[in-house]
Protein backbone atom coordinates (compact mmCIF):
# COMPACT_ATOMS: atom_id res chain seq x y z
CA UNK A 1 0.00 0.00 0.00
CA UNK A 2 2.22 2.61 -1.19
CA UNK A 3 1.10 6.18 -1.24
CA UNK A 4 1.08 7.72 -4.98
CA UNK A 5 2.09 10.67 -3.92
CA UNK A 6 5.20 10.51 -1.31
CA UNK A 7 6.64 6.54 -1.61
CA UNK A 8 9.02 7.67 1.47
CA UNK A 9 6.81 9.04 3.88
CA UNK A 10 5.25 6.69 6.92
CA UNK A 11 1.68 5.35 6.43
CA UNK A 12 -0.60 3.30 8.70
CA UNK A 13 -0.48 0.02 7.61
CA UNK A 14 -3.80 -1.53 7.78
CA UNK A 15 -7.38 0.08 7.55
CA UNK A 16 -7.88 -1.41 11.20
CA UNK A 17 -4.92 0.95 11.86
CA UNK A 18 -6.29 3.61 10.67
CA UNK A 19 -9.46 3.92 12.63
CA UNK A 20 -7.54 2.38 16.00
CA UNK A 21 -5.50 6.31 15.46
CA UNK A 22 -7.90 7.70 14.08
CA UNK A 23 -10.77 6.91 17.50
CA UNK A 24 -7.87 6.63 19.37
CA UNK A 25 -6.96 10.31 19.24
CA UNK A 26 -10.69 11.28 19.67
CA UNK A 27 -11.10 9.01 22.53
CA UNK A 28 -9.31 10.03 25.87
CA UNK A 29 -10.29 12.71 28.74
CA UNK A 30 -12.03 14.76 26.66
CA UNK A 31 -14.79 12.37 26.81
CA UNK A 32 -14.42 10.31 30.19
CA UNK A 33 -12.88 13.59 32.22
CA UNK A 34 -14.26 16.57 30.29
CA UNK A 35 -17.68 15.93 28.84
CA UNK A 36 -19.08 14.56 32.16
CA UNK A 37 -18.08 17.81 34.17
CA UNK A 38 -18.95 20.16 31.31
CA UNK A 39 -22.54 18.40 31.30
CA UNK A 40 -22.63 18.20 34.96
CA UNK A 41 -21.99 21.86 35.00
CA UNK A 42 -24.38 22.92 32.04
CA UNK A 43 -27.56 21.00 32.51
CA UNK A 44 -27.11 17.72 31.44
CA UNK A 45 -29.29 16.31 28.99
CA UNK A 46 -29.40 19.79 27.17
CA UNK A 47 -26.25 20.41 26.81
CA UNK A 48 -25.29 16.77 25.46
CA UNK A 49 -28.01 17.26 22.62
CA UNK A 50 -26.10 20.49 21.59
CA UNK A 51 -23.08 18.96 21.47
CA UNK A 52 -24.05 15.72 19.36
CA UNK A 53 -25.77 18.38 16.99
CA UNK A 54 -22.30 20.13 16.75
CA UNK A 55 -20.70 16.71 16.59
CA UNK A 56 -22.39 15.49 13.44
CA UNK A 57 -23.54 19.28 11.75
CA UNK A 58 -19.92 21.10 11.91
CA UNK A 59 -17.37 18.17 13.45
CA UNK A 60 -18.13 15.77 10.47
CA UNK A 61 -17.44 18.35 7.75
CA UNK A 62 -14.97 19.80 9.63
CA UNK A 63 -13.25 16.23 10.23
CA UNK A 64 -13.62 15.60 6.27
CA UNK A 65 -12.02 18.93 5.49
CA UNK A 66 -9.25 18.12 7.66
CA UNK A 67 -8.97 14.44 6.07
CA UNK A 68 -8.91 15.84 2.49
CA UNK A 69 -6.02 18.23 3.03
CA UNK A 70 -4.31 16.05 4.48
CA UNK A 71 -3.94 13.11 2.23
CA UNK A 72 -4.14 15.08 -0.80
CA UNK A 73 -1.16 17.17 0.16
CA UNK A 74 0.65 14.40 2.41
CA UNK A 75 2.65 16.63 4.78
CA UNK A 76 2.52 18.63 8.03
CA UNK A 77 -0.36 21.16 9.02
CA UNK A 78 2.23 24.18 7.93
CA UNK A 79 3.57 22.64 4.89
CA UNK A 80 -0.10 21.18 3.98
CA UNK A 81 -1.42 25.10 3.42
CA UNK A 82 1.54 26.07 1.90
CA UNK A 83 1.51 23.57 -0.93
CA UNK A 84 -2.51 24.31 -1.51
CA UNK A 85 -2.26 28.12 -1.68
CA UNK A 86 1.06 29.11 -1.96
CA UNK A 87 1.44 32.95 -0.84
CA UNK A 88 -2.66 33.16 -0.44
CA UNK A 89 -2.09 33.50 3.70
CA UNK A 90 -3.18 30.46 5.49
CA UNK A 91 -0.11 29.34 6.51
CA UNK A 92 -1.25 31.02 10.15
CA UNK A 93 -3.87 28.10 10.73
CA UNK A 94 -0.92 25.51 10.83
CA UNK A 95 0.76 28.14 13.24
CA UNK A 96 -2.32 28.20 15.36
CA UNK A 97 -2.24 24.66 15.38
CA UNK A 98 1.26 24.18 16.68
CA UNK A 99 1.20 26.56 19.61
CA UNK A 100 -2.41 25.45 20.69
CA UNK A 101 -1.29 21.64 20.27
CA UNK A 102 1.27 22.68 22.86
CA UNK A 103 -1.01 24.29 25.16
CA UNK A 104 -3.45 21.35 25.15
CA UNK A 105 -0.37 18.85 25.75
CA UNK A 106 0.57 20.71 28.85
CA UNK A 107 -2.92 21.13 30.77
CA UNK A 108 -3.90 17.54 29.55
CA UNK A 109 -0.72 15.79 30.83
CA UNK A 110 -1.37 17.34 34.49
CA UNK A 111 -4.84 15.72 33.94
CA UNK A 112 -3.23 12.66 32.64
CA UNK A 113 -0.65 12.75 35.54
CA UNK A 114 -3.77 12.44 38.09
CA UNK A 115 -4.85 9.12 36.28
CA UNK A 116 -1.24 7.67 37.00
CA UNK A 117 -1.24 8.92 40.96
CA UNK A 118 -4.77 7.05 41.17
CA UNK A 119 -3.45 4.03 39.55
CA UNK A 120 -0.96 3.79 42.09
CA UNK A 121 -3.15 4.72 44.89
CA UNK A 122 -5.28 1.96 43.52
CA UNK A 123 -2.61 -0.73 43.49
CA UNK A 124 -0.84 0.45 47.06
CA UNK A 125 -4.49 0.24 48.70
CA UNK A 126 -4.30 3.92 49.41
CA UNK A 127 -7.49 4.21 48.77
CA UNK A 128 -9.54 1.12 50.07
CA UNK A 129 -12.59 1.94 52.51
CA UNK A 130 -12.15 5.97 52.51
CA UNK A 131 -15.26 7.69 53.00
CA UNK A 132 -16.50 9.81 49.85
CA UNK A 133 -16.05 12.77 52.01
CA UNK A 134 -12.47 11.91 52.76
CA UNK A 135 -11.85 10.99 48.91
CA UNK A 136 -13.05 14.12 48.48
CA UNK A 137 -10.61 16.03 50.34
CA UNK A 138 -7.65 13.46 49.57
CA UNK A 139 -7.84 15.10 46.09
CA UNK A 140 -7.94 18.60 46.54
CA UNK A 141 -5.07 17.31 48.86
CA UNK A 142 -2.76 15.78 46.22
CA UNK A 143 -3.62 18.25 43.53
CA UNK A 144 -2.40 20.85 45.35
CA UNK A 145 0.36 19.29 46.59
CA UNK A 146 2.99 20.66 44.31
CA UNK A 147 5.47 18.12 43.62
CA UNK A 148 3.46 15.07 43.25
CA UNK A 149 1.43 16.03 40.97
CA UNK A 150 4.41 17.85 38.65
CA UNK A 151 6.29 15.01 38.73
CA UNK A 152 3.31 12.74 37.30
CA UNK A 153 3.23 15.12 34.93
CA UNK A 154 6.37 14.97 33.88
CA UNK A 155 6.73 11.37 33.96
CA UNK A 156 3.53 10.94 31.48
CA UNK A 157 4.98 13.00 29.16
CA UNK A 158 8.27 10.94 29.08
CA UNK A 159 5.42 7.97 28.52
CA UNK A 160 4.78 9.70 25.36
CA UNK A 161 8.02 10.44 24.58
CA UNK A 162 8.73 6.59 24.55
CA UNK A 163 6.18 5.87 22.20
CA UNK A 164 6.83 8.79 19.74
CA UNK A 165 10.31 8.36 19.01
CA UNK A 166 9.61 4.92 17.83
CA UNK A 167 7.50 6.41 14.72
CA UNK A 168 3.98 6.47 13.35
CA UNK A 169 4.22 2.63 12.58
CA UNK A 170 5.79 0.76 15.57
CA UNK A 171 4.70 3.49 18.04
CA UNK A 172 1.44 5.33 16.93
CA UNK A 173 -0.20 2.40 15.52
CA UNK A 174 0.81 -0.74 17.24
CA UNK A 175 0.01 0.73 20.75
CA UNK A 176 -3.53 1.94 19.52
CA UNK A 177 -4.50 -1.50 17.97
CA UNK A 178 -4.33 -2.91 21.39
CA UNK A 179 -5.45 0.15 23.52
CA UNK A 180 -8.76 0.89 21.88
CA UNK A 181 -10.72 -2.72 22.23
CA UNK A 182 -9.62 -2.67 25.52
CA UNK A 183 -11.03 0.22 26.52
CA UNK A 184 -14.42 -0.29 24.74
CA UNK A 185 -14.71 -3.46 26.94
CA UNK A 186 -13.80 -2.02 30.08
CA UNK A 187 -16.35 0.95 29.77
CA UNK A 188 -19.12 -1.26 28.95
CA UNK A 189 -18.71 -3.29 32.28
CA UNK A 190 -18.51 -0.46 34.11
CA UNK A 191 -21.87 0.83 32.59
CA UNK A 192 -23.60 -2.06 33.52
CA UNK A 193 -22.44 -1.97 36.91
CA UNK A 194 -23.62 1.96 37.39
CA UNK A 195 -27.44 0.76 36.24
CA UNK A 196 -27.57 -1.21 38.83
CA UNK A 197 -27.01 1.47 41.78
CA UNK A 198 -30.02 3.34 43.53
CA UNK A 199 -29.19 6.84 41.74
CA UNK A 200 -29.09 5.49 38.60
CA UNK A 201 -32.75 6.91 37.61
CA UNK A 202 -31.69 10.39 38.96
CA UNK A 203 -28.56 10.02 37.01
CA UNK A 204 -30.44 8.77 33.48
CA UNK A 205 -32.89 11.54 34.03
CA UNK A 206 -30.25 14.22 34.72
CA UNK A 207 -28.46 13.21 31.41
CA UNK A 208 -31.19 12.26 29.08
CA UNK A 209 -34.37 14.75 29.85
CA UNK A 210 -33.50 17.69 28.26
CA UNK A 211 -34.28 21.16 30.43
CA UNK A 212 -33.34 23.81 27.81
CA UNK A 213 -33.69 26.35 30.86
CA UNK A 214 -29.73 26.34 31.53
CA UNK A 215 -29.09 27.11 27.48
CA UNK A 216 -26.93 30.54 27.35
CA UNK A 217 -24.66 31.64 25.00
CA UNK A 218 -22.14 30.54 26.92
CA UNK A 219 -23.70 26.75 27.56
CA UNK A 220 -23.68 26.90 23.74
CA UNK A 221 -19.91 27.85 22.98
CA UNK A 222 -18.66 25.34 25.55
CA UNK A 223 -20.84 22.72 23.86
CA UNK A 224 -19.17 23.47 20.17
CA UNK A 225 -15.97 23.84 22.43
CA UNK A 226 -16.35 20.53 23.65
CA UNK A 227 -17.24 18.77 19.79
CA UNK A 228 -13.78 20.19 18.96
CA UNK A 229 -11.82 19.01 21.80
CA UNK A 230 -13.33 15.93 21.84
CA UNK A 231 -13.04 14.99 18.20
CA UNK A 232 -9.54 16.20 18.01
CA UNK A 233 -10.45 18.98 15.36
CA UNK A 234 -8.79 22.56 14.25
CA UNK A 235 -5.38 22.11 15.46
CA UNK A 236 -4.45 20.23 12.24
CA UNK A 237 -4.36 17.13 14.30
CA UNK A 238 -6.65 14.98 11.79
CA UNK A 239 -4.26 16.74 8.83
CA UNK A 240 -1.40 14.83 10.23
CA UNK A 241 -2.46 11.57 10.48
CA UNK A 242 -4.32 11.80 7.37
CA UNK A 243 -1.25 12.45 5.36
CA UNK A 244 -0.15 9.16 6.95
CA UNK A 245 -3.16 7.16 5.55
CA UNK A 246 -3.42 5.15 1.88
CA UNK A 247 -5.21 6.04 -0.96
CA UNK A 248 -7.60 2.99 -0.07
CA UNK A 249 -8.88 4.63 3.08
CA UNK A 250 -12.18 6.06 2.55
CA UNK A 251 -12.59 9.02 4.19
CA UNK A 252 -16.30 9.90 4.45
CA UNK A 253 -17.22 6.14 6.80
CA UNK A 254 -14.03 7.07 8.83
CA UNK A 255 -15.10 10.63 9.84
CA UNK A 256 -18.63 9.18 10.62
CA UNK A 257 -17.63 5.82 12.20
CA UNK A 258 -14.84 8.33 14.52
CA UNK A 259 -17.56 10.98 15.59
CA UNK A 260 -20.40 8.11 16.18
CA UNK A 261 -17.72 5.71 18.39
CA UNK A 262 -16.25 9.39 20.34
CA UNK A 263 -19.85 10.09 21.11
CA UNK A 264 -20.72 6.89 21.92
CA UNK A 265 -17.76 6.66 24.50
CA UNK A 266 -18.66 10.48 26.13
CA UNK A 267 -22.29 8.94 26.57
CA UNK A 268 -21.03 5.59 27.97
CA UNK A 269 -19.06 8.41 30.47
CA UNK A 270 -21.84 9.98 31.66
CA UNK A 271 -23.88 6.70 31.93
CA UNK A 272 -21.37 5.48 34.50
CA UNK A 273 -20.44 8.91 36.42
CA UNK A 274 -24.25 10.71 36.91
CA UNK A 275 -25.63 7.84 38.71
CA UNK A 276 -22.89 7.41 40.99
CA UNK A 277 -22.86 11.16 41.58
CA UNK A 278 -26.55 10.79 42.45
CA UNK A 279 -26.15 7.56 44.72
CA UNK A 280 -22.97 8.92 46.54
CA UNK A 281 -24.86 12.51 47.03
CA UNK A 282 -22.45 14.31 45.16
CA UNK A 283 -22.72 17.34 42.75
CA UNK A 284 -22.82 17.34 39.12
CA UNK A 285 -21.02 21.05 38.77
CA UNK A 286 -18.21 20.07 40.82
CA UNK A 287 -15.95 20.75 38.08
CA UNK A 288 -12.45 18.85 36.73
CA UNK A 289 -12.41 16.85 40.06
CA UNK A 290 -15.98 15.23 38.89
CA UNK A 291 -14.15 12.24 37.65
CA UNK A 292 -11.71 11.67 39.80
CA UNK A 293 -13.92 12.22 43.31
CA UNK A 294 -16.90 10.37 42.35
CA UNK A 295 -15.22 7.39 40.52
CA UNK A 296 -13.11 6.06 43.83
CA UNK A 297 -16.64 6.45 45.50
CA UNK A 298 -17.81 3.64 43.81
CA UNK A 299 -14.49 1.17 43.36
CA UNK A 300 -14.76 1.79 47.50
CA UNK A 301 -18.11 0.28 47.62
CA UNK A 302 -17.40 -2.45 44.92
CA UNK A 303 -16.26 -6.03 45.63
CA UNK A 304 -12.70 -6.34 43.84
CA UNK A 305 -13.05 -2.46 44.32
CA UNK A 306 -9.13 -2.08 44.00
CA UNK A 307 -8.81 -4.00 40.60
CA UNK A 308 -11.73 -2.45 39.14
CA UNK A 309 -10.21 0.99 40.21
CA UNK A 310 -6.65 -0.38 38.83
CA UNK A 311 -8.07 -0.88 35.97
CA UNK A 312 -10.40 2.08 34.82
CA UNK A 313 -7.62 4.34 35.49
CA UNK A 314 -5.22 2.49 33.86
CA UNK A 315 -7.05 2.54 30.39
CA UNK A 316 -7.80 6.09 31.24
CA UNK A 317 -4.09 6.95 30.89
CA UNK A 318 -3.96 4.57 28.20
CA UNK A 319 -6.37 6.53 26.46
CA UNK A 320 -4.75 10.07 27.49
CA UNK A 321 -1.77 8.72 25.87
CA UNK A 322 -3.16 7.73 22.21
CA UNK A 323 -4.80 11.45 22.09
CA UNK A 324 -1.56 13.07 23.51
CA UNK A 325 0.90 11.47 21.12
CA UNK A 326 -2.08 12.55 17.94
CA UNK A 327 -1.59 16.46 20.00
CA UNK A 328 2.45 16.02 19.88
CA UNK A 329 2.58 14.74 16.20
CA UNK A 330 1.67 17.89 14.87
CA UNK A 331 4.79 19.80 16.10
CA UNK A 332 6.83 16.96 15.54
CA UNK A 333 5.74 16.28 11.61
CA UNK A 334 6.69 19.93 11.22
CA UNK A 335 10.00 20.10 12.74
CA UNK A 336 10.71 16.64 11.02
CA UNK A 337 9.38 17.99 7.52
CA UNK A 338 10.34 21.53 7.31
CA UNK A 339 12.86 22.02 9.82
CA UNK A 340 14.80 18.91 9.07
CA UNK A 341 15.21 17.66 12.59
CA UNK A 342 15.88 14.50 13.64
CA UNK A 343 12.80 12.09 14.59
CA UNK A 344 13.93 11.42 18.17
CA UNK A 345 15.27 15.35 18.10
CA UNK A 346 11.97 16.68 17.11
CA UNK A 347 10.18 14.57 19.77
CA UNK A 348 12.45 15.76 22.89
CA UNK A 349 11.59 19.02 21.76
CA UNK A 350 8.31 18.82 21.68
CA UNK A 351 8.47 17.28 24.90
CA UNK A 352 10.33 19.24 26.50
CA UNK A 353 8.58 22.54 25.65
CA UNK A 354 5.32 20.54 27.00
CA UNK A 355 7.31 19.82 30.53
CA UNK A 356 7.91 23.38 31.20
CA UNK A 357 4.20 24.34 30.48
CA UNK A 358 2.66 21.35 31.87
CA UNK A 359 4.25 21.49 35.23
CA UNK A 360 2.83 25.17 35.58
CA UNK A 361 -0.25 23.95 34.61
CA UNK A 362 0.37 21.26 37.93
CA UNK A 363 1.35 23.80 40.33
CA UNK A 364 -1.69 25.87 39.15
CA UNK A 365 -3.62 23.96 41.65
CA UNK A 366 -0.83 25.05 44.38
CA UNK A 367 1.55 27.26 44.67
CA UNK A 368 0.42 29.05 41.54
CA UNK A 369 -3.38 29.02 42.52
CA UNK A 370 -3.63 32.67 43.52
CA UNK A 371 -1.67 33.34 39.95
CA UNK A 372 -4.75 34.23 37.40
CA UNK A 373 -4.98 36.20 34.33
CA UNK A 374 -8.53 36.79 33.33
CA UNK A 375 -9.99 35.65 36.89
CA UNK A 376 -8.30 31.68 35.31
CA UNK A 377 -5.55 29.80 36.43
CA UNK A 378 -3.09 29.32 33.87
CA UNK A 379 -4.31 25.69 33.62
CA UNK A 380 -8.21 27.27 32.95
CA UNK A 381 -6.65 29.50 31.08
CA UNK A 382 -5.11 27.03 29.02
CA UNK A 383 -8.30 24.93 28.53
CA UNK A 384 -10.32 28.28 27.80
CA UNK A 385 -8.17 29.83 24.98
CA UNK A 386 -7.60 26.65 23.09
CA UNK A 387 -11.02 24.58 23.55
CA UNK A 388 -13.14 27.90 22.84
CA UNK A 389 -11.01 30.25 20.91
CA UNK A 390 -8.17 28.37 19.01
CA UNK A 391 -9.44 25.22 18.40
CA UNK A 392 -13.18 26.82 16.89
CA UNK A 393 -11.35 29.48 14.86
CA UNK A 394 -8.75 27.15 13.54
CA UNK A 395 -12.17 25.12 12.58
CA UNK A 396 -13.54 27.57 10.76
CA UNK A 397 -10.62 28.70 8.54
CA UNK A 398 -9.85 24.98 7.68
CA UNK A 399 -13.54 24.23 6.43
CA UNK A 400 -13.52 27.69 4.91
CA UNK A 401 -10.91 27.12 3.22
CA UNK A 402 -11.60 23.19 2.06
CA UNK A 403 -15.41 24.64 1.08
CA UNK A 404 -14.31 27.93 -1.11
CA UNK A 405 -9.75 28.16 -1.49
CA UNK A 406 -9.81 24.24 -2.78
CA UNK A 407 -10.97 23.09 -5.70
CA UNK A 408 -14.20 21.17 -5.92
CA UNK A 409 -12.23 18.44 -7.98
CA UNK A 410 -10.06 18.00 -5.41
CA UNK A 411 -12.31 17.63 -2.50
CA UNK A 412 -14.36 14.75 -4.37
CA UNK A 413 -11.52 13.26 -5.50
CA UNK A 414 -10.44 12.60 -2.21
CA UNK A 415 -13.92 11.82 -0.59
CA UNK A 416 -14.29 9.94 -3.11
CA UNK A 417 -17.97 8.41 -3.52
CA UNK A 418 -19.02 5.50 -4.94
CA UNK A 419 -22.90 5.51 -5.01
CA UNK A 420 -25.85 8.18 -6.36
CA UNK A 421 -26.16 8.52 -2.35
CA UNK A 422 -22.35 9.16 -1.92
CA UNK A 423 -22.27 12.24 -4.61
CA UNK A 424 -24.96 13.61 -2.72
CA UNK A 425 -23.72 13.09 0.68
CA UNK A 426 -20.11 14.86 -0.86
CA UNK A 427 -22.86 17.29 -1.69
CA UNK A 428 -23.94 17.96 1.53
CA UNK A 429 -20.83 18.45 3.41
CA UNK A 430 -19.23 20.87 1.06
CA UNK A 431 -22.56 22.68 1.71
CA UNK A 432 -21.50 22.45 5.65
CA UNK A 433 -18.22 23.61 4.97
CA UNK A 434 -19.01 26.45 2.98
CA UNK A 435 -22.11 27.63 5.07
CA UNK A 436 -23.08 25.82 8.04
CA UNK A 437 -19.93 25.51 9.64
CA UNK A 438 -18.33 28.93 9.29
CA UNK A 439 -21.70 30.85 10.24
CA UNK A 440 -22.49 28.61 13.00
CA UNK A 441 -18.89 28.54 14.62
CA UNK A 442 -18.91 32.54 14.03
CA UNK A 443 -22.29 32.78 15.72
CA UNK A 444 -21.89 30.55 18.40
CA UNK A 445 -18.31 32.34 19.21
CA UNK A 446 -20.17 35.75 19.21
CA UNK A 447 -22.97 34.41 21.57
CA UNK A 448 -20.17 32.88 23.83
CA UNK A 449 -18.18 35.87 24.46
CA UNK A 450 -20.93 38.13 24.82
CA UNK A 451 -21.11 40.09 21.62
CA UNK A 452 -24.27 39.35 20.25
CA UNK A 453 -27.55 37.64 22.35
CA UNK A 454 -29.98 35.21 20.70
N1 LIG B 1 -9.75 14.37 21.42
C1 LIG B 1 -8.93 14.14 22.54
C2 LIG B 1 -9.80 13.83 23.74
O1 LIG B 1 -10.97 13.85 23.65
C3 LIG B 1 -7.99 15.28 22.79
C4 LIG B 1 -7.19 15.64 21.60
C5 LIG B 1 -6.29 14.85 20.94
C6 LIG B 1 -7.24 16.86 20.90
N2 LIG B 1 -5.80 15.53 19.87
C7 LIG B 1 -6.35 16.75 19.83
C8 LIG B 1 -7.97 18.01 21.09
C9 LIG B 1 -6.20 17.81 18.91
C10 LIG B 1 -7.84 19.06 20.19
C11 LIG B 1 -6.99 18.94 19.12
O2 LIG B 1 -9.33 13.56 24.79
Amino acid sequence: MMNDNTPKRAQFATRLGVVAVTVGSAVGLGNIWRFPYEAGANGGAAFMLLNLLFVFLIGVPVMCAEFVIGRHTGTNVRAAFRKLSPGGGWGFIGYIGILSSVLILSFYSVVAGWTMEYIFRSVSGAAGGASPEALHSQFDAFAASNWRPAMWTVLFLLCNYAILSRGVEKGIEKVSNVLMPLLFAILIAFCIHSLFMPGAADGLKFLFRPDFSHISGRVVLSAMGQAFFSLSLGLGCLITYSSYFSRRTPLMKTAFLTASLDSFVAILAGVIIFPAVFTYGQQPEAGPKLVFEVLPAIFSEMTGGAVWSTLFFLLLFLASLTSTISMSEISIAWFCDDLHMSRRGATRLNIGIAMVFGVVCALSFGCLSDFTVCGLTVFNLFDYVSSNILLPVGGMAISIFAGWVLRRSVVSGELNPTSRAGRVLVGVLVFCMRYVAPVCILAVFLAGIGVIRF
